[in-house]
């Protein structure tokens, strides 16, 4: 069997095998869903055994599969960190046990930078700039300015995370140069649906007709929040315009049912290019520090076209 295994091209070995111990965070949104799914395809196909953890949104969690997986002596440690602080002690374990690891999505702010070896994912910084810009743009939204004031709620993401920090500080940084747009109301519904709607409700409640944009750091939050503006009387995508991040399908057929006015892509495919990493990394290979993923934009008049390629 062995000699019959060893002549199929690309087969391996069990015996021969990269063990790779990935933490993910949790199953909170559609766009993780993908994630989870790229990342077990991907390592299935290139024949990497996968040890995966799913960390519920906690840190505790990860922290503890982090060890496990240095107790077993994996060849890699690749996480999504749920937050960026707290990393150190245990990734002094894993630099100690002479673990390499890979950040995958999420970054992690540590002193020690020779904690991480490559960090893989998008650059949230940008995609909040991206749906600022789109907005500021948005013809509607320049009518309203022209009057007066635009008035803007954020749902963020999980707090202490770095596409919550970032998206924050990207969207921020567009509408400074805004003197008439503001944000009146900014709270984390943890990029959960049911906590997206729940927030939404509250901001509703608190704010009423003077909302005009929402701002959701993701789709899932929107897709809550738009429930919950139905469930007000209102029309989510005209009496409120919104834009969120991921470009997941939901948004796309949110954008299509006119409910959604745009959403900034965030890509969830990583899994074959942490495999290619992990690869590199196990043969030696120097590997880049950091890899930015392509992405998007995408306004509600390009989703019907756009629907049918959509692959998440
Ligand atoms: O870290 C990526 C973010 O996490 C996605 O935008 C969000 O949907 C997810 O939960």
């Amino acid at each position: 069997v062995l000699v019959f295994l060893a002549l199929i091209p690309g087969a391996v070995l069990a015996k021969d095998s990269i063990v790779l111990g990935f933490s993910q965070v949790g199953a909170e949104s559609e766009w993780r869903t993908a994630n989870t799914q790229s990342i077990k395809e991907a390592a299935t196909q290139e024949g990497i055994t996968l040890k995966f953890s799913d960390a519920q949104q906690k840190q505790e969690n990860q922290i503890k599969a982090i060890r496990s997986f240095i107790a077993q002596r994996v060849n890699v440690i690749a996480f999504s960190p749920v937050v960026e602080t707290g990393w150190e002690p245990v990734l002094r374990e894993a630099k100690a046990a002479r673990i390499p690891v890979i950040l995958t999505d999420r970054a992690v702010s540590v002193k020690d930078e020779s904690l991480w070896l490559s960090f893989l994912g998008s650059d949230f910084v940008e995609e909040g700039r991206r749906a600022a810009k789109w907005l500021v743009g948005y013809a509607p939204i320049q009518e309203l300015a022209a009057k007066g004031e635009v008035n803007i709620v954020e749902l963020q993401g999980t707090v202490g995370s770095a596409p919550a920090i970032d998206r924050k500080k990207g969207f921020e940084e567009v509408l400074k140069d805004q003197p008439k747009f503001k944000i009146i109301r900014s709270q984390t519904g943890d990029f959960t649906r049911a906590k997206g709607k729940e927030v939404m409700e509250a901001f509703l409640k608190a704010e009423g007709k003077k909302i005009n944009v929402l701002y959701a750091h993701n789709d899932d939050m929107a897709i809550g929040a738009i429930q919950a503006i139905e469930e007000a009387g209102l029309k989510p995508g005209k009496d409120v315009i919104i834009v969120s991040i991921d470009a997941v399908k939901g948004a796309f057929e949110a954008m299509i049912a006119g409910k959604l006015n745009c959403t900034v892509e965030c890509n969830p495919q990583l899994g074959p290019q942490l495999m290619r990493l992990v690869k590199d990394v196990v043969a030696g290979k120097q590997v880049p520090r950091r890899i930015v993923t392509q992405e998007s934009v995408f306004p509600q008049e390009s989703a019907a076209r756009e629907f049918p390629n959509r692959k998440y």
